[in-house]
């Protein structure tokens, strides 16, 4: 079954105890947060300090998505945030298996993350130390981009190498309720959705994206 899941970013900051609490009336299970460190992207978002202390307001799962240069500096502080989920990208390291074993070791479900450009065949030695793969549907750090169509036969790949190992497929960018529909049936399960779910009546924008994907 595919899922929803809200990345925090999209939300309203200004509002965001009321946002998480929506959400979790929602019975939402998976929260996506951001983390973008201002180098590996250009926008700065949620560090450790503050994923800690929304994890601590929330019973949701925490799906947490490292944009960060040198990610083998700060994955001790991500994984003290107690996030149950967390991604890093394969551009972003040259020791991406290192981080990846870090986070299995912690306990936690460990992601690999794939950005527009980057062949879905690097994940082929990876395929025993990950438990999802997070395909960018955009190019990373900034909301309110159009999803890239060419990621459709990405997802239908990667599907193909995973050839049924229990590793679930993520996507993240550019996600509306047509677009939901659409990289479900190519082979997504857990589908990241910002701005078309925040930006205008989330409640009403909530239940399209979820009617979309039955
Ligand atoms: C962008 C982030 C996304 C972002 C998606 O780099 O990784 O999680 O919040 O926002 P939308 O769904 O609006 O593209
Ligand atoms: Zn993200």
């Amino acid at each position: 079954m595919a899922q929803i899941l809200p990345s925090i970013f999209g939300a309203n900051l200004l509002r965001l105890q009321d946002e998480i609490q929506f959400l979790e009336a929602e019975k939402t299970e998976i929260l996506h947060v951001d983390l973008m460190d201002g180098t590996y992207v250009s926008n700065i978002a949620f560090g450790p300090n503050q994923i800690a202390a929304m994890k601590k307001a929330s019973s949701m799962m925490f799906d947490v998505h490292m944009m960060l240069a040198n990610p083998e500096r700060h994955i001790d502080d991500v994984i003290n945030t107690g996030a149950e989920m967390i991604s890093v990208h394969y551009e972003s390291t040259p020791h991406v298996h290192f981080i990846l074993q870090k986070i299995k070791k912690a306990g936690r479900k460990a992601g690999i993350v794939l950005n527009p450009a980057t062949p879905d065949s690097v994940i082929e030695y990876l395929l025993d130390d990950i438990d999802y793969i997070l395909i960018m549907t955009i190019n990373p750090g900034q909301p309110g981009q159009i999803f890239i169509e060419k990621s459709l036969e990405k997802i239908r790949n990667t599907k193909k190498l995973i050839a049924g190992r229990n590793i679930k497929i993520e996507v993240d960018g550019g996600v509306n309720a047509e677009i939901a529909k659409k990289v479900k049936e190519a082979g997504a399960d857990l589908i990241v959705v910002g701005g078309a779910l925040f930006n205008s009546n989330p409640k009403e924008s909530y239940e399209s994206l979820r009617a979309s994907i039955q």
